[in-house]
């Protein structure tokens, strides 16, 4: 055989349908154009909307197939990916309410939902109200037009659990759907079985596991609220690469063992830190001691690598000496992955129902999978630094 009937012989449709090739790994789809067998099947294209294909936006065999692994793990019907778990929870509220309607948000959401929710939503004629970061009664903050309550438990921060099934049957009641960001219970809870209709998820954290990917997923039950959101979704132009889906498929293979290490090392620090006299207050509902525990038993199968707690000195100088100072634990924001980070925040500009005054400091810790001693001593020497740089008067 001449060169050109090799080249002729070896077109792409034989490599990538040639049956001896079977990889243990959903292969990668890249695609914006796909191509249709005739010209009936192009014009139909947007049938292949929830189920088919129709345009690399709108789905590829990669990302279907971290859709259904993500549902499965949500332990819901239907999931759609987005490019954030902020776009989640953002696109999710824009799908579903319309000017003059009315939103419940828990207060201890996540710090730019927050934002976005008093900027866009009010622009919108959308208008917002915040409840308890650990209500469990609606009644007094329903109105006829309120459609959606935003919850996040636990949550950002300071780890408030929300009595999610209360809730939801008064939500219910009053003609509201409630929607869940499930992004530290990811894998650890099915937040259906108490009543919630949606479930949002940043995969950039534990999902994806590494952090080298941002990615969001909504996950409901329902059939026709699945074609609501991702009719909306597609409208509004959103989706992701099959590269990204592939990062996070492959970081779902071990989402249940990182968990129970992560889990087991963020009880152990919260414990320590218990016991530690610079330290005002824990917070971690894994744990115990924790007033949410209850809760936590009640909406959550396990824990993960996140604890925060209340430097008993609230001098950002004394603060920031402790988490310069750390090799360990890096300072930064988006946890779930392998690595520890510490994070702080003030929380007088991130709560409403329960505001609090300048200067009310909280440290966020995540446990990576470092050797757990050198995270230990990384943390004695930095409570240590935070003793030093404010001692107790004598
Ligand atoms: C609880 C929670 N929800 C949502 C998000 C947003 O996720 P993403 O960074 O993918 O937009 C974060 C990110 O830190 C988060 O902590």
């Amino acid at each position: 055989m001449g060169p050109a009937e090799i080249a002729a012989e070896s077109t792409t449709e034989s490599a990538v349908t040639d049956p001896r090739f079977d990889a243990l790994n959903v292969p990668v789809y890249r695609a914006s154009t796909l191509v249709f067998e005739n010209t009936a099947a192009f014009l139909a294209r947007k049938s292949q909307l929830f189920d088919g294909y129709s345009y690399g936006l709108y789905g590829t065999p990669t990302t279907r197939a971290l859709e259904a692994e993500v549902a499965r793990a949500e332990g819901g019907r239907r999931t759609t990916l987005l490019p954030s778990g902020l776009a989640a929870l953002t696109h999710t509220a824009l799908a579903l309410l319309s000017a003059g309607d009315h939103v419940l948000v828990a207060d201890c959401v996540y710090g730019p939902l927050r934002e976005y929710t008093v900027s866009a939503m009010q622009r919108l004629g959308i208008t917002v109200d915040f409840i308890a970061a650990d209500a469990a009664d609606l009644s007094a903050h329903l109105k006829p037009r309120t459609r959606l309550v935003s919850l996040e438990s636990p949550g950002s921060f300071t780890m408030e659990i929300q009595d999610i099934a209360a809730l939801c049957r008064q939500a219910h009641a009053a003609g509201a759907r409630v929607l869940m960001d499930n992004t530290w219970g990811f894998g650890r809870s099915c937040m259906f079985e108490h009543g919630v209709d949606i479930v949002a998820t940043a995969l950039s954290k534990y999902g994806c596991g590494h952090s080298d990917v941002c990615m969001g997923a909504v996950t409901v039950r329902e059939e026709s609220l699945f074609k609501t959101l991702k009719r909306a979704f597609a409208g509004m132009g959103t989706g992701v690469s099959s590269d990204d889906a592939y990062l996070v498929l492959r970081g779902m293979g071990t989402l249940d063992l990182r968990l129970a290490e992560q889990a087991r090392r963020g009880l152990q620090i919260s414990q320590w830190l218990r016991s530690q006299p610079a330290v005002a207050r824990v917070m971690n509902p894994a744990d115990p001691a924790d007033p949410g525990h209850l809760r936590f038993q009640q909406y959550f199968s396990g824990g993960n690598g996140l604890v925060s707690f209340m430097p008993r000195t609230q001098r950002l100088a004394a603060i920031s000496a402790m988490l310069d100072g750390f090799r360990h634990f890096r300072i930064g924001a988006s946890w779930g992955g392998i690595s520890s980070l510490a994070a702080v925040t003030d929380l007088a500009t991130s709560r409403s129902v329960s505001p609090r005054t300048a200067g009310n400091y909280i440290v966020r810790l995540h446990a990576g999978l470092e050797p757990f001693d050198d995270l230990m001593q990384d943390l004695a020497k930095g409570l240590q630094r935070l003793h030093d740089a404010d001692p107790p008067a004598a």
